[in-house]
């Protein structure tokens, strides 16, 4: 019996690999790595009682049990010692329940899981906390990342708290400006090139062949393992009750195909009794994956990515196609695209209703209108929209919508001389 619960295997041929390898392909086909946890062994670590375990966890308020992904340890990577653990710490997210949401949506019961509301603002931490700490592990003294924005956030942030040092590639002036100032912040060497993201992903795998500097991007799959939690917190969140949607955002895979590995291993250890659908919603100019589904995936897709005001999912070729094409089809999935407009309508009906959220989370939003409207989704089933990034990550994409009056929710503000009779005018 090997001595550790989980091993690294390609999604392909099933070739297995050293879990403390620094390349995340397979030698034998190229294809992507995953990691598999033994999940006998897991049950076994995890006790009879799993959920009354993880209940108790909730109260506590020291690291590691006090991060919304190191609460589900063995969940996430049961071979990591406890001690290598680099937590800011992150999760713990609300799910939000609006009635301004539902009738927007079309539904009785819809949840906003508010990933922005982590470190970071956005859903990445989650998965740069396991895949930094694991670099942490595997003796990574450099960490490199190609990103729309996020990522390279996460990243550089997660690499101060360890003391590793951080290369990012981001495409020049494609990222808001938001998110650019976070990683220069943090002290990463930021580079910006002259390309879109997905030749800086080209370019990553590159820099990182060697295993000289360590990848972060979700093609590591420790990363992905970080972020399974989104989907394990929030049916904790729901006392596990197992909702019947997710709907969630697809930019370069990873996320997605990371809720679907999650929600079926809760599902095969007994936490949940039942599997949810889930939803992808992409950009029409950055459609690859839905085109695929469209196909019933006989084919896989990839275009050079159009502009949108979804930027964090202006995408051509996701990496991830194969692990989120076997979680939309293992999970009876769909997936569908929306407007720019819908998608800022959507973010416009979120933050009016006080869960400010970014565009990218808008599609998904505006994704699970437009699936109630086609009776995908019924009226009266339960949904949770996972919206990845907080809307402060992209003012620079929200003034305008509300100052140019580009959209039906526009609320500019009223510049005025300062008098108490003109404020009273204008207040009727
Ligand atoms: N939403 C936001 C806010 C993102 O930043 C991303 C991805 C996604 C959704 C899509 O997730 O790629 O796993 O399908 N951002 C990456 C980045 C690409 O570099 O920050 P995905």
């Amino acid at each position: 019996m090997s001595e550790t619960i989980s091993e690294l295997r390609c999604i392909a041929c099933g070739q297995r690999k050293d879990v403390k390898t620094r390349q995340f392909r397979c030698d034998a086909c190229g294809d992507l790595l995953a990691v598999e946890h033994d999940l006998e062994r897991l049950a076994a670590r995890l006790g009879p009682n799993p959920r009354a375990s993880f209940d108790l966890r909730r109260a506590e308020m020291q690291l590691p049990y006090a991060s919304g992904v190191w609460r589900y340890h063995e969940l996430i990577l049961p071979d990591l010692p406890k001690e290598a653990i680099v937590s800011l710490p992150e999760g713990n997210t609300p799910l939000y329940r609006r009635g301004a949401i539902e009738r927007f949506v079309g539904t009785e019961q819809v949840y906003v899981k508010h990933e922005g509301e982590n470190p970071t603002l956005s859903f990445k931490d989650r998965g740069m906390t396991a895949g930094v700490s694991w670099a942490v592990h595997a003796g990574a003294k450099r960490v490199a990342c190609a990103s729309t924005g996020d990522t390279s956030a996460a990243m550089a942030a997660y690499a101060a708290a360890a003391e590793l040092s951080g290369v990012v590639l981001l495409p020049h002036e494609k990222v808001s400006a938001e998110q650019l100032a976070q990683p220069i912040s943090y002290g990463a060497r930021v580079l910006a090139l002259d390309t879109d993201f997905d030749g800086c992903m080209k370019l990553v795998q590159e820099l990182t062949a060697s295993g000289a500097i360590y990848l972060l991007n979700s093609m590591n799959p420790f990363r992905i393992e970080g972020q399974k939690a989104i989907g394990i917190e929030t049916v904790h969140q729901l006392g596990w009750q197992v909702p019947d949607w997710f709907v969630i955002p697809v930019g370069n895979a990873g996320n997605i195909s990371a809720l679907g590995k999650g929600l079926r291993e809760l599902h095969a250890l007994g936490l949940i009794d039942r599997l949810p659908r889930i939803a992808g919603a992409q950009a029409q100019l950055a459609d690859p994956f839905y085109l695929s589904y469209r196909e019933d995936f006989a084919q896989r897709h990839s275009l050079t990515a159009g502009p949108t005001i979804a930027s964090a999912i202006r995408i051509g070729d996701p990496v991830s196609y194969e692990k989120a094409r076997a979680a939309v089809q293992e999970l009876h999935g769909v997936v569908t695209e929306v407007s720019d407009e819908e998608a800022m309508e959507a973010k416009a009906v979120s933050d009016a209703a006080g869960v400010h959220i970014c565009p990218n989370s808008g599609v998904a939003l505006a994704g699970a209108r437009r699936l109630r409207e086609e009776g995908v989704i019924g009226a009266k089933e339960r949904v949770v929209v996972i919206a990845t990034a907080h809307g402060g990550k992209f003012a620079s994409t929200t003034l305008p919508y509300h100052t140019e009056r580009q959209g039906p929710l526009a609320n500019p503000p009223q510049v005025m001389e300062a008098s108490l009779q003109g404020i009273e005018e204008a207040l009727g």
